[in-house]
């Protein structure tokens, strides 16, 4: 299991993701799309902490690059986008992010470390199953990206905050994520 998770995805999650492959990418995709915006939003929430407007832009565009190629898989097999669906899992931890500026600050990068640990997971969770050797490379390469993902957002926080109330903080969102993650039903999706 990936670090920093408290509970690994179990095993039949995969079966139930890979069903509906093209409803798997089509969710993929949005994620990805989901990410690139996260990392905006930073750039545009906190103009007084110059120090993330580098990272954070590099981050948003290896998410829309992310994007982008995941796209051209959807269009390749002539899927087209749909509208986006309701992400519950994303909603249960965001829901757990504190007011203040700088707990809300803290609290948004640290879910988005949980989103990509989890991300980076189950990407890979799904690289194991691919036959197609490109698509398992193509996947392969993908998680190993959501992995610095998730490292990448602990040290935009540690720049911020002491490494005691990064690890506490994370620890108890690392619970929510636990929960959020086992009380969605499994689909042909992400999350
Ligand atoms: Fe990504
Ligand atoms: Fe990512």
């Amino acid at each position: 299991m990936t670090a920093m998770l408290k509970v690994a995805t179990p095993p039949e999650w995969v079966t139930t993701a890979l069903k509906d492959f093209d409803a798997f990418l089509l969710d993929h995709a949005a994620c990805e799309r989901k990410a690139s915006a996260v990392g905006m939003s930073f750039v545009v929430r906190y103009p007084d902490r110059p120090l993330i407007l580098e990272p954070m832009i590099q981050f948003a565009r290896e998410e829309l690059e992310h994007y982008h190629q995941v796209m051209r898989l959807c269009l390749k097999r002539g899927l087209v986008p749909e509208r986006d669906e309701h992400d519950e899992y994303v909603n249960l931890l965001m829901k757990e992010v504190r007011f203040g500026r700088e707990e809300r600050f803290l609290d948004r990068l640290l879910a988005s470390a949980l989103i990509e640990a989890r991300g980076a997971e189950r990407l890979a969770l799904v690289t194991d199953r691919l036959t197609d050797p490109e698509l398992r490379n193509f996947y392969s390469r993908l998680a190993r990206a959501e992995e610095h993902h998730r490292e990448f957002f602990i040290e935009m926080a540690r720049l911020f905050f002491p490494q005691a109330i990064v690890d506490h903080r994370l620890a108890e969102l690392a619970e929510v994520e636990a929960r959020a993650i086992q009380s969605v039903p499994h689909r042909s999706a992400l999350h």
